[in-house]
Formats: structure tokens, C-alpha cells, sequence
């Protein structure tokens, strides 16, 4: 019997989804509607078949099949070593199990920088896997692998600020677009806007830069450790669990959800230790 079907006590809409939202597939059309009425878009990360369905139910707009999977879900201490097979395996799974949410999914390191043929190659197996769209990282350096793939049809959200697939050269996760830094984000915001991108996460950066390009941007915006003003906001979904002891600064923990598996996980342990499970009604006599 399949386990991934939508567990029978979770909602199939939060109250507090828009009516904007209640199509039948969020797409980025209604991204945009969203930036132009000022309605906060939601994004949470997602991986596999089991979570992905709880968090479409209770009305995350957008699913981000993250390469943050690396660090979550195969033990990596970075992003790097996360592979376009990973990523696939990631994205069909989420995509078999929700019917909702937009999937944007994560080129992976060294999967589409040197060209936009092999950009072009990449993101059609995360599309042909289920995604809607694409994410990658970078700016102006990246603008022509962004125009080449929407000019194929591929929706593309960028990913400027910390980006960390870049962790070597950026010297590991710190604040981004700060004093002189704060130039080069604005070119870099313009040129993805420019080639064509739907979105642009902001990771790490001041919410002062975060909240002036909201405003000048006619795409909208997505933060994450960008402050309060963006036009979105994202985590990634075990962070925003309370999954783990630890979690950065700009993260919020809406759940407990380590401390709670944990303690079933104990239980479990205690009833098999005291033969009080299998109980009389979890078996058969004959
Ligand atoms: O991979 C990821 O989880 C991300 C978010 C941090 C935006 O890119």
C-alpha cells in the first residue's frame, strides 16, 4: 500500500489562501497578479512525496525543489555536490504528489553555467520531470542563460544575494549588496528582470536593499533573510518545522516537528521493549 497519498486529517486549503490562489495550478501569472495587489506569495521548500502534499494543503503557493536537499536530505555539508539526478528524482516525486502548487526546481552546481545549450539541456529533464520552472544562481553573468531558457519556454526564477552554490568565492554564508555590494545587486536585479526571470529570490541581504528593489522591480521578489518587505517569502521547510536544533538567524520555527517525531520515535521504542505493541487491535490470530 502506497504511504504518499494526503493523510486524512490535513486540510486541502488554508483559510488563509487568497482567492487568487485557488486555481487549479499556481503559475506565474498569478505570481505577477500577486506582486500587482500586493499579496504575500508563499514558497516553502519540498523534496519528496511524503511532506510536499501537507505543505500544498495548507496553501504554499510555490514548492521549491531546492538544491538545499544537498544539506537536508543527503547529509552534504554544502550544496556542491548535489547532481541533476538528484534533483530530477526530487522534483518527480514532489510533482506526483501535489496538483497545486508551482514547482520550481534547482539547477544544480556545474548543471548550466558554461552555456546555455547545457543550461537549455539541464532544465528541460527538471521540466520533463514535473517542474513549472526553473531556478538558478547569479546575475548580469548569468542574464543570457536566463533570456536562452524563456526563450525556450522555460519560466525561470533567479537567485541573486548570498547564492550557495558561490560559497567558495563569497567566503561562506554571510550578508550580501551591503556598501559597495549594494550597486552590484541593483545591476544584477535589473539584468535578470531584463532577460526575462518571473522571480528573484533574495538571500541574505540588508531588507533595506530588499525593500528598494521590491519597489523597482516590476517581477516579483522572494526573500530569505531579506527582511519583511519582499513580495514573497521562503524557507526552507524543515527549518520552518523546527525540525532541527539548529537554524539561522532569519529563520522563524512555526512547529516542533524534531521534538515531536522524536518523542514518537521513544515511544515506539518503550511499547516495543514492553510488548505493548502490536496491541490487540494491530493484529490477527488467524
Ligand atoms: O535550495 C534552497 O533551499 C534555496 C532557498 C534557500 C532559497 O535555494
Amino acid at each position: 500500500m502506497s504511504h504518499i497519498t494526503q493523510p486524512e486529517n490535513v486540510p486541502t486549503a488554508s483559510s488563509q489562501t487568497p482567492a487568487l490562489f485557488s486555481a487549479k495550478r499556481v503559475r506565474i501569472q498569478h505570481i505577477a497578479r500577486a506582486k500587482a495587489e500586493g499579496i504575500p506569495l508563499t514558497m516553502l521548500t519540498a523534496y519528496d512525496a511524503l511532506t510536499a502534499p501537507i505543505l500544498e494543503a495548507a496553501g504554499v503557493d510555490m514548492l521549491l525543489v531546492g538544491d538545499s536537499l544537498g544539506n537536508v536530505i543527503l547529509g552534504h555539508s554544502s550544496t556542491l555536490p548535489v547532481t541533476l539526478e538528484d534533483m530530477e528524482r526530487a522534483t518527480a516525486a514532489v510533482a506526483r504528489s501535489t496538483s497545486r502548487a508551482m514547482i520550481v526546481a534547482d539547477l544544480p552546481f556545474g548543471a548550466y553555467e558554461d552555456s546555455v545549450e547545457h543550461a537549455f539541456a539541464s532544465a528541460t529533464r527538471l521540466m520533463k520531470a514535473g517542474a513549472h520552472a526553473v531556478k538558478l544562481e547569479g546575475g548580469e553573468s548569468r542574464a543570457h542563460i536566463i533570456a536562452g531558457l524563456v526563450s525556450a519556454g522555460i519560466p525561470v526564477c533567479a537567485h541573486l544575494g548570498y547564492t550557495p552554490q558561490s560559497e567558495n568565492t563569497l567566503g561562506g554564508p554571510r550578508v550580501q549588496g551591503r556598501g559597495d555590494g549594494a550597486d552590484a545587486l541593483r545591476r544584477d536585479a535589473e539584468a535578470v528582470e531584463k532577460a526575462g526571470a518571473f522571480a528573484v529570490v533574495f538571500e541574505m541581504v540588508p531588507s533595506s536593499i530588499a525593500t528598494e528593489l521590491t519597489q523597482t522591480l516590476s517581477i516579483a521578489t522572494i526573500g530569505i533573510g531579506a527582511g519583511p518587505n519582499t513580495d514573497g517569502q521562503v524557507l526552507v521547510w524543515s527549518d520552518m518545522a523546527g525540525y532541527s536544533d539548529w537554524t539561522p538567524s532569519f529563520v522563524r520555527t512555526f512547529g516542533e516537528l524534531g521534538r515531536a517525531l522524536h518523542d514518537a520515535a521513544s515511544d515506539y521504542v518503550d511499547a516495543v521493549r514492553e510488548r505493548s505493541f502490536p496491541g490487540p487491535d494491530n493484529y490477527k490470530n488467524d
